[in-house]
Formats: C-alpha cells, sequence, structure tokens
C-alpha cells in the first residue's frame, strides 16, 4: 500500500507523513531528506551546487546516517537542497532507492507513506492514494520562522518570505519533475489548519477511498 504527499516546503506535508504512518503502522520516506543530504554533503566538501559531476557523487554516495542530522534542516541546505534537486543526474541516482523503498518496506511493514514533491507524479505514479498538500506562502513561511527560532536558528522574518517563495518558483518550474498535483490527487489547503485539522481531514479522504478496508 502506497499513499504519497506531495507539496511545497513548510506546507505541512512532512508532519503529516510522519503522523499518518505512525497511525497506520506504514513506513515513512521523507525524500526532502535524500535531496537535502545531497546538499550538505557539497557544504561539508565545499563544492559548488552547479557541479554536477560532484553532485551525482554526492547523490551515489549517500550515507543514510546522516539523514537525521539536524543540519539538514538549516535553511542554507534547503537552499541548496533546491538546486541539486534540478540535475538531472541527482534525481536518477535517488529514483532507485525511493522506488525500492515504496515496492519493499523497511522492517516488514504493509505499506509506506512518501512525501515530497514528485513522488505521486513520478516516483510512484501508480501509488494508491495521492495528496498535495497546499497552504500560503505568508503561512508557511511563518512556520518555518517558528521552527528556526525553536531550533535557536532566529532569521529575519522577511528573507524567510522570500525564500519560501524563491524555492516555490525553482521546484515548480524546474524542467524535470517539478512539483505540481498529480491529476489524481487529493489537494489539502492547510493554510487554516494545525496538524489536528489537517490529520482529521486527511483519515476523512482515507476513509472515502475505502483504505481502511483493504487493510
Ligand atoms: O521537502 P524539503 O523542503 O525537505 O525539500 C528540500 C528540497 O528538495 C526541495 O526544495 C526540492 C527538493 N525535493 C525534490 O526536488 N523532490 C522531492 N521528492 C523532495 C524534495
Amino acid at each position: 500500500m502506497i499513499i504519497t504527499i506531495d507539496g511545497p516546503s513548510a506546507s505541512g506535508k512532512g508532519t503529516l507523513a510522519k503522523r499518518l504512518a505512525e497511525y497506520l503502522g506504514f513506513a515513512h520516506l521523507d525524500t526532502g531528506a535524500l535531496y537535502r543530504a545531497v546538499a550538505l554533503s557539497l557544504i561539508m566538501q565545499k563544492k559548488d551546487p552547479s557541479d554536477v559531476a560532484a553532485a551525482k557523487a554526492a547523490a551515489q554516495t549517500l550515507d543514510f546516517d546522516t539523514l537525521d542530522n539536524p543540519d539538514l534542516r538549516d535553511e542554507k541546505t534547503g537552499k541548496i537542497a533546491s538546486l541539486v534537486a534540478a540535475l538531472p543526474d541527482v534525481r536518477a541516482e535517488l529514483l532507485a532507492f525511493q522506488r525500492n523503498f515504496a515496492k519493499n518496506p523497511p522492517g516488514g511493514k504493509k505499506g509506506v507513506v512518501i512525501d515530497g514533491r514528485d513522488i505521486g507524479t513520478v516516483v510512484c505514479p501508480n501509488a494508491d492514494i495521492k495528496f498535495f498538500i497546499t497552504a500560503s506562502p505568508e503561512i508557511r513561511a511563518s512556520r518555518r520562522l517558528l521552527e528556526l527560532e525553536t531550533r535557536g536558528k532566529p532569521v529575519d522574518p522577511g528573507q524567510i518570505l522570500k525564500a519560501v517563495q524563491d524555492r516555490d518558483a525553482r521546484d515548480e518550474t524546474r524542467e524535470i519533475s517539478p512539483l505540481k498535483p498529480a491529476q489524481d490527487a487529493h489537494l489539502l489547503d492547510t493554510t487554516n489548519l494545525d496538524i489536528d485539522g489537517a490529520f482529521e481531514k486527511a483519515l476523512v479522504i482515507l476513509n472515502k477511498t475505502g483504505l481502511f478496508q483493504k487493510l
């Protein structure tokens, strides 16, 4: 059973994916962390994100132990992740891992929840249920600001809104696997919803699709 959740940064997709996976007893994969890990590797090697060979090598030799490194969540890592994510060589390297995770959920789990930008459109086009999560750029910037403040990394609010808008533009307009809803995705706008509200709405949709009968 494959559930995909795509959407822009700070739309709430990651939190929703984690929560649904826990609730359903499914494995969870945050694919943004893969692109962030490639970015962090380049930052640590002091390589430029436009260095395609270095980015491809970083994706090929990805150290999965770095996926919970807190530096993955830094604003700079996110920006560079968005730049390397536009490189076809990097996407090709990460595709097999993501598809394999979907096909063979770790820990013998009976399903997966995978979140990202192109999961419903490219990585798992035959997924059982697809969500596309949105929220206004202003609300997403304020969530991001709160997250960074909580982590002791305060930033200028104006800068964050601009960073969110720049990242949206890059992710939506790149040639390969741009951020867009799959035709059969369920749209969920979290602008006026907290995480409990988003979770409840997702459960209603899952119920309507008959997912619980299939488990
Ligand atoms: O979801 P996130 O903010 O952690 O993702 C970081 C960047 O990685 C994002 O700006 C675009 C890229 N990404 C992608 O291109 N495809 C995915 N499936 C996931 C993330």
